[in-house]
Parts: C-alpha cells; structure tokens; sequence
C-alpha cells in the first residue's frame, strides 16, 4: 500500500502544536463557549442556575466537572429548537440524529459552525490520506444524517472531486468505482462490505480498482475487519468518528501513517471520559463513556454531552491531540448474558478468525424462563456452504466466543447472501425478548 501521509508542511500549526498551546487554547474557547451557552441558550441557563454553577466558576479545565451533563433525552425534550443559542433566522442547516425510537433528535449549524465543519472534515481527509486533487467517492448517505454532507463540504474544502453518490444502489457503487476511478471512498465499514460482495459477483478485482483509502466511521468495526478490507481491497482503512449532537462527522480522525485510534480535534472539541454509571471524571487511560463540550459551536453549543460511546482517551503520537481508542460499543448496545457484558464489536472479531464465515451477522437476543439466551446469526464463506463445514464453523465460533468473550452462545450458520445488507449503519442486534419482563 501507498505511503499516503501527509507532508509536515501541509498540517495546521494547531495540529503539531505543544500541549500547553493546545491547552491555553481550549481554556480560552471553552470560557467563551460555556458564556454563550449561559447567556443566549435558555436551557443551558437554566441547567447552570439548578447546578448553582456560574461560567465564571471556570478557572481551569479541570473545572468542566463542575458542570451539568447534558443528554440525547435534553434534546428530545427540547425537540426541535429548544437548545439553540441563537435566533432561528441565523441557522443555515439543520440534521437529524438517525434514532431509533420516536422523534429523530435535531441539530442546527450557523454560516459559521458550516464553515468550520468543513474545515475539520478536509483536516480528517487529509489525515486519512486525501490530498487536492483526489476523487473521493462519497457513500454516507446524504439528507438529514450528517455523513453525507458533512463529509462533501470538507471533502470539496480540501480539493477534492466529489462524487455524491450517497448510499444504496450497490450496482451503480461499483460501476462508478470502476468507471471514475475514485482514490477515496467514504462509507460506513458495513456497507463497504455490500460493495465488496458486488465487486466479486460483477466479476470485478477489488484488489485492481483505483481505491487507496477508505475512510469508514458511523457504526463500530474492529482492527480484524480493518484486516479484511485492507486485504480485499489493498488500501487503507482508517477510522473516521462524530456524532451529530456535537457536529458531525469529524470530531475525531484516525492518521494514515499510524492508524492506531483517533486524534480528537482538539481545538474545538473537548473530550472527557467518565464513569457511565457514577459520571465521575476517569483519568486518560482509562475506559469509560466518552462526553464532548464544544469550544466553538455557535448555534448549538455543548455541554458536556454524553455520548453513551465506551473508549479511553490516549495521548497524542502522529498528532499532538488526544486520541481515543477505537470506539468498543455504545452502553445501549451492551448486552448482559449471565452477568457477561457482550458488544457486538466482540462477536464481529470472533466471526473474522473464522475461515469459513463470512462478517454478514447479526446478533438476536432471546429468552426462556428468566435467562437471556444470544444466537448469532452468521453467513457461510461463498466456497464454505457444505452441511459439514458448516457444522465446523458454528463450532469453532461458539468456542471462540465462549473463551475470549466468556459466554455460551447458539451459532445459525446462513446460506450466503441471506443476512440483509445494510447500505448505512448496520443493525447488529435484533431483541426477540419478550417485552414486560415475561
Ligand atoms: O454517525 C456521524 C458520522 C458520519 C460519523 C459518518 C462518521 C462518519 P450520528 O448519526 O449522530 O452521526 O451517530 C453518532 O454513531 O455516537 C457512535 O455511536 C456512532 N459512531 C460514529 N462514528 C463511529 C466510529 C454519525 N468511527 C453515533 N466508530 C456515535 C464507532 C461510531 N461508532
């Protein structure tokens, strides 16, 4: 693969910078963040007052902790623009959160907040590998979510020729690929997937198309499927992190060259974790429920928002800002069985070990009597389809299961091309509990 790091010279300043530089910075924005949240967001006014915190209480970073968390349910009770902190004639944009139950969460965006996203997200390419110049072919779907538009501003801010071609219609993906000859492609790791298969049933290499860097984010993967497309593909597979609430995405980048977690943009975002259960502020290192403030963000300011995403915070290496790990799971994706926390990032890397299956899964949760049961429901590898071989690999999963993961588990072996294809965000876990407790 490609030597795609970018030259030193073609960082920002603020990228290389020492961490007392990095830190004075985030002082100074997070005073004049937290000021307008208080002075121009009423919720925010409100939370501060009940908390009996004033923005002047903060002297130093570590003073953040002094103040109140805020939730997706803050945003839900507010729907649609009652956490703004400006007036609704100044938004240029609003998204939506892809939620699954009820009202979609919304989110606005000044002229400002607009230009500043595009400058993180030409930062994030451009650390991912992208240069002025390249055909990017843009997958995250374009609409309310914020992948798609997100990623064409910043993609267009760095030079780039982008190719809107949002998600779904895999043929076209791969017709487009191999016609374009795109560098970059943005897409959700899941999806990558549905385009690898299409590759192989159009009779195309994916090994011999022009694509040297994907840029995968909006869902968990693990470093076992960035193996399997960097090895299907022969290109680079880095990790691209946001969420809607705090921007989109963006917030965080993995680099090309080290490809060992994200850099969190630092300068206007700042990352905390804590304790999911206490909300007690944890030391780097340690793994935990990552929580966002936003040191810039005009329309909608953050406060310590609560991610639900499980990670550490590391130091910097390619970068001087902080990385996090790569993302574990969301806490509502957690499964508990027998006392066992399970992610389904855990069963994806199990399935990889495997020769015989193929990473098309989804996990279904179950229960009888008052025990929870998990059935992993996982293709057979195209070659692999046989009854017998079959039989192997449902016993080698559930044993790598039961002795990395540390719970007993049902394996469904599927016939190929049976589990459905997402064209975004993959849903990995499918509860067929009874509901009411019963
Ligand atoms: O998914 C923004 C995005 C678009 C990120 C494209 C990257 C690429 P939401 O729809 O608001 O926004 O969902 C945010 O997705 O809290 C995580 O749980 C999950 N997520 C996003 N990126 C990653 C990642 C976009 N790289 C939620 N690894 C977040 C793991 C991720 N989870």
């Amino acid at each position: 693969m490609e030597n795609l790091a970018p030259r030193k010279e073609d960082l920002e300043p603020i990228e290389v910078a020492s961490r007392d530089e990095i830190s004075a910075l985030q002082l100074n924005r997070m005073k004049q963040s937290l000021k307008h949240a208080y002075e121009n967001s009423p919720f925010f006014r409100k939370r501060f007052d009940e908390k009996g915190v004033h923005p002047d209480d903060l002297k130093s970073l570590a003073d953040l902790s002094k103040f109140p968390f805020t939730s997706k349910q803050d945003l839900r009770d507010t729907y649609p623009f009652g956490m703004f902190a400006v007036a609704r004639n100044k938004l240029a944009r609003i998204h939506g959160s892809s939620g699954t139950t009820g009202k979609p969460t919304v989110v606005g965006y000044t002229a400002a907040d607009i230009d500043t996203w595009a400058g993180l997200m030409a930062r994030s390419i451009r650390a991912a590998g992208g240069r002025a110049g390249d055909i990017l072919h843009n997958a995250y779907g374009y609409g309310l979510f914020t992948g798609g538009l997100g990623a064409h501003y910043g993609a267009e801010r760095l030079g780039c020729t982008v190719v809107p071609i949002s998600g779904g219609m895999t043929e076209r993906q791969v017709t487009f690929i191999d016609d374009f000859k795109p560098s970059i492609i943005m897409v959700t790791p899941s999806y990558m997937l549905s385009i690898l298969d299409e590759f192989r049933r159009q009779g195309l290499d994916p090994r011999e198309s022009s694509l040297k860097v994907g840029i995968f984010g909006a869902e968990p993967w693990t470093n076992a499927m960035r193996g399997e497309i960097e090895e299907a593909f022969d290109m680079h597979a880095v990790d691209i992190y946001g969420l809607s609430e705090v921007m989109g995405p963006g917030v965080a980048q993995e680099c090309v060259e080290s490809k060992d977690g994200l850099h969190v943009w630092e300068d206007h975002f700042y990352p905390e974790v804590v304790d999911p259960v206490t909300g007690r502020t944890l030391p780097d290192g340690e793994l935990g429920e990552l929580v966002f403030t936003t040191l810039s963000k005009e329309a909608l300011p953050m406060v310590r928002y609560r991610t639900r995403d499980l990670t550490r915070l590391l130091p910097g290496t390619a970068r001087s800002m902080r990385r996090i790990e790569k993302i574990t799971g969301r806490s509502d994706d957690m499964m508990i069985l027998r006392g066992v926390n399970v992610f389904p990032t855990q069963i994806e890397e199990q399935i990889l070990k495997c020769k015989g299956l193929a990473p098309h899964f989804y996990i279904e949760l179950t229960r009888a009597g008052r025990m929870d049961d998990m059935v992993v429901h996982v293709e057979c590898a195209q070659d692999m389809s046989g009854a017998d071989a079959r039989a192997g690999s449902a016993k080698e999963l559930a044993h790598h299961i039961k002795s990395v993961v540390g719970v007993s588990t049902r394996i469904e072996v599927r016939d190929p091309s049976s589990v459905a294809r997402s064209e975004g965000k993959a849903k990995r876990v499918v509860d067929n509990r009874p509901k009411n407790g019963g």
